[in-house]
């Protein structure tokens, strides 16, 4: 069994839904929060509203007090959303004084297809049975990744998708979190998603805080590199010269997310057989092309979206 695993009270049946569960803090969530570079303000923003919402919910009743616990995080792919949630779980574990926390992540395209009201028996499951009885063993994060699938904008649909199916099972994520928010009040929910157009109206309205995760900035682009480079020069110590022309990379990467600066970082090194074979022949200029080329792709992939 995998070191930070643990079995739910007796009697929680798992569900294909949960993709990962862990008990936090735990090491690996902790680099999660590290690897992902970002402005502090929105990491400790993120810190403080959990806390927040966590401490107002255990001291007044929903209705005086009508916090949710439920933060968004809205995005393009690859611009770390998942992983900061992963990582933020762990911060907030850690903020509670290191006591035990339970981490679930759901994958909502795991819920059953909408057909025959399918998902909508499983999301009722998943928020009135599976959630709850982890939560009965103590403070609860609950991931919802890529909320788009499991709560879809009706005003947005698609004429393909039945479109009683899709409401039925938006109302049963609704009627889910709203009861979690009542009776489940050591709960925190973090949803994220590629596309906040397509996420139902309803669910928005009651998230406590929706954070805006944009491409990575200047700053964000010369940490990220840096640290690629600084893993890379541990094994080729020659990579670390590479360093000098950061301000170059910085400039060639603008409009590239994260994954896809670090991917293009490490592909550089693949230019040549020569330099796939040893890092420390590769030259700046090779890092700078490959950069090139990925934003090149990048605003392509965009533009045929
Ligand atoms: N701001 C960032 N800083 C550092 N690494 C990043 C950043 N954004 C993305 N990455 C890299 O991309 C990987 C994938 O990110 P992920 O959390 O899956 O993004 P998303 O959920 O937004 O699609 C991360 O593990 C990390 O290596
Ligand atoms: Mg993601």
């Amino acid at each position: 069994m995998l070191a930070g695993w643990f079995l739910p009270n007796k009697g929680v049946e798992f569900m294909e839904a949960i993709s990962d569960q862990y008990q936090l803090p735990h090491k690996d969530f902790a680099a999660a929060w590290d690897a992902i570079k970002i402005s502090p303000e929105v990491k400790n923003r993120l810190v403080a509203q959990s806390l927040l919402s966590l401490q107002l919910r255990q001291k007044f009743s929903f209705e005086v007090m009508p916090v949710h616990g439920l933060i968004v995080m809205a995005g393009p792919p690859g611009t770390g959303k998942t992983t900061l949630a992963r990582g933020l779980a762990n911060e907030v574990s850690r903020a509670l004084g290191g006591s035990k926390v339970k981490f679930i992540q759901i994958d909502p395209h795991a819920l059953g297809s909408s057909s025959l009201g399918k998902s909508q028996k499983e999301v009722t499951k998943l928020f009135q049975q599976t959630i709850p009885e982890f939560a009965a063993g103590g403070p609860t994060i609950v991931l919802l990744d890529e909320v788009e699938t499991l709560a879809a904008d009706r005003q947005r649909m698609s004429l393909e998708a039945n479109p009683i199916d899709v409401h039925r099972a938006t109302d049963a994520a609704l009627a889910g979190i709203d009861l979690l928010c009542r009776k489940h009040r050591n709960t925190l929910l973090f949803a994220t998603t590629n596309y906040i157009k397509a996420v139902d109206r309803a669910l928005l309205s009651r998230a406590d805080l929706i954070e805006d995760i944009g491409l990575p900035n200047a700053e964000a682009r010369k940490e990220i590199i840096a640290d690629v480079l600084k893993q890379l020069a541990m094994e080729w110590p020659k990579v670390d010269a590479l360093k000098t022309q950061m301000a170059a990379y910085v400039h060639a990467s603008d409009g590239l997310d994260g994954r896809r600066l670090r991917k293009a970082i490490i592909t550089a090194a693949a230019s040549s057989i020569e330099t796939a074979k040893d890092l420390n022949t590769l030259r700046p200029e090779q890092i700078v092309k490959t950069l090139k080329h990925a934003v090149g792709q990048a605003a392509a992939t965009e533009k045929a979206a």
